[in-house]
């Protein structure tokens, strides 16, 4: 099939890795001439990168491969192939359940993704591997297909060695390894060369990377970097920001005021039972010192409700809590038990419908903070990276500010990956509207 225009249907789910991940996967089928397209009806290859951080995510996607089978009815040549965590949690088990998928990629053989593909056009069979999991991260080049214009991902690290104990990824995404700073800036540059003015690194822990360099010192590089005119970073995880990260933002040029730092939950015995190692007097601490050295900066977070074991009581010290912390804005999640997590063998499992109410009162007191701090920045000017026309109307144009917030504006003669200045006229707890003032020179 050399030669021949081939067309290659991708579907991700889950985290800004799988989005990065998906984009390396599509550059190595590139090569083997597969080219994208957005209609699953006329692909050859459906490749689809899972997630299974919670059971929502994986009942989605099981629904996802089960309506690919009358697809596959109708069109035997079709290859079927599914990559990611979930790959790698449930191997075969996908198989014995979904006869129809041709092949299972585990998370340590992304790059793998084009060898498998070529031997299942050669011959039919399926075809497994979720070996590897914490494998050395592959050297060759990688030439990703990125999707967007304007703003990319770069990996820096994979894996995780923390073991919050509702946590399913350090059992899916292997232990830490770093990338070398040299292929990190090769990979920056190319993304620059292609036009994208604005780099988020990628880890899920960003602050242990350990590629030679501390991460304060790798942003900093990168900061130098010709072309990246706007630096971003996730996720950092409260144990190990250091003051070197919290100096290298205050002093960056391009590193944009916005940290998300999951704090998870508001009381010291859950946190403990979490395993996330740290109390909410440090947490605050650091926030402080973060705000006092960076004061635009926005902060965001994520939170669990329905750990085994909370109770009412702890569910008031989290409002509280995230009242007293005023986050910008938080993803909020209802707990999802993980076979083969400690926390899932845990006594005392919340009934769903606790889960709800609370999850339910917690948005709403989060959504109360994150308009009140959206409304007092009415009337500012803000710098925001023009990312291209709304969805739902040509003439507003969407953007994000340096602090990650998202905002509409009419727009005159601005293109995408602009640098302009905007006034805030309107705010919403999920986005800003405002007014062109003029375009940032430089
Ligand atoms: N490495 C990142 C992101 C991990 S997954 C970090 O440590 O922050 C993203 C979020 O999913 C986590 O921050 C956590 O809030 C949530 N999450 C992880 N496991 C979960 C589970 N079992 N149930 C509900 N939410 C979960
Ligand atoms: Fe999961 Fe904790 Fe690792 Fe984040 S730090 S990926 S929540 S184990
Ligand atoms: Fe999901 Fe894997 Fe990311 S479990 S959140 S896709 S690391």
């Amino acid at each position: 099939m050399r030669g021949m225009e081939k067309k290659l249907k991708i579907l991700t789910y889950g985290c800004q890795m799988n989005v990065a991940d998906s984009e390396r996967m599509a550059g190595l089928l590139k090569k083997i001439g597969y080219t994208l397209t957005d209609d699953a009806a006329a692909a050859d290859l459906i490749l689809i990168n899972t997630c299974c951080v919670r059971a929502t995510a994986e009942d989605k996607i099981f629904g996802q491969i089960g309506r690919f089978k009358s697809l596959k009815r109708e069109k035997p040549s079709l290859i079927l192939g599914v990559a990611g965590c979930m790959a790698q949690k449930e191997g075969e088990n996908l198989i014995k359940r979904a006869p129809h998928v041709d092949f299972v990629l585990g998370t340590g053989q992304n790059s793998e993704v084009a060898r498998v593909v070529e031997s299942l056009e050669f011959e039919r069979k399926h075809f497994v591997d979720t070996s590897n999991v914490s494998g050395k991260i592959s050297s060759q080049n990688i030439f990703p297909l990125r999707s967007g214009k304007v703003s990319t991902f770069v990996p820096i690290m994979y894996g995780c060695n923390n073991f919050c104990t509702y946590c399913i990824v350090p059992y899916v995404r292997g232990r830490e390894r770093s990338r070398k700073p040299e292929e990190i800036f090769a990979e920056i540059n190319q993304a620059t060369a292609e036009g994208f003015k604005e780099i988020t690194l990628l880890g899920q822990n960003v602050n242990s990377y350990s590629g030679g360099m501390s991460f304060a010192e790798l942003l900093t590089a990168v900061d130098k970097i010709h072309g990246v005119e706007r630096l971003r970073f996730m996720t950092s995880h409260p144990k190990d920001l250091s003051d070197e990260l919290i100096a290298a933002i205050a002093g960056g040029k391009n590193i944009c005021e916005h940290i998300h730092l999951p704090v998870q939950y508001g009381s010291d015995k859950i946190l403990k039972r979490m395993n996330r190692v740290y109390t909410v007097e440090k947490y605050l601490k650091l926030i402080e010192k973060i705000r006092a050295a960076i004061p635009a900066v926005s902060l965001t977070t994520d939170l669990i409700v329905g750990f085994p074991g909370e109770t009412e009581e702890d569910f008031q010290e989290t409002l509280e809590f995230i009242k007293a912390v005023e986050f910008d804005a938080a993803f909020t999640f209802i707990y999802s038990k993980r076979s083969g997590t400690p926390a899932a063998t845990f006594e005392n499992q919340i009934d769903d419908e606790t889960k709800h109410r609370r999850l339910e009162e917690l948005m709403k007191v989060q959504n109360e903070i994150s308009l009140a701090k959206n409304v007092a920045l009415k009337n500012s000017v803000v710098e925001v990276l023009v990312e291209g026309a709304s969805k739902t109307d040509a003439n507003i144009f969407t953007g994000r500010t340096r602090t990650n917030k998202l905002i509409l504006f009419e727009h005159g003669n601005e293109q995408a990956g602009e640098l302009v200045n905007v006034k805030i006229t309107q705010a919403q707890t999920w986005l800003l509207k405002g007014k062109i003032k003029r375009t940032v020179q430089g």
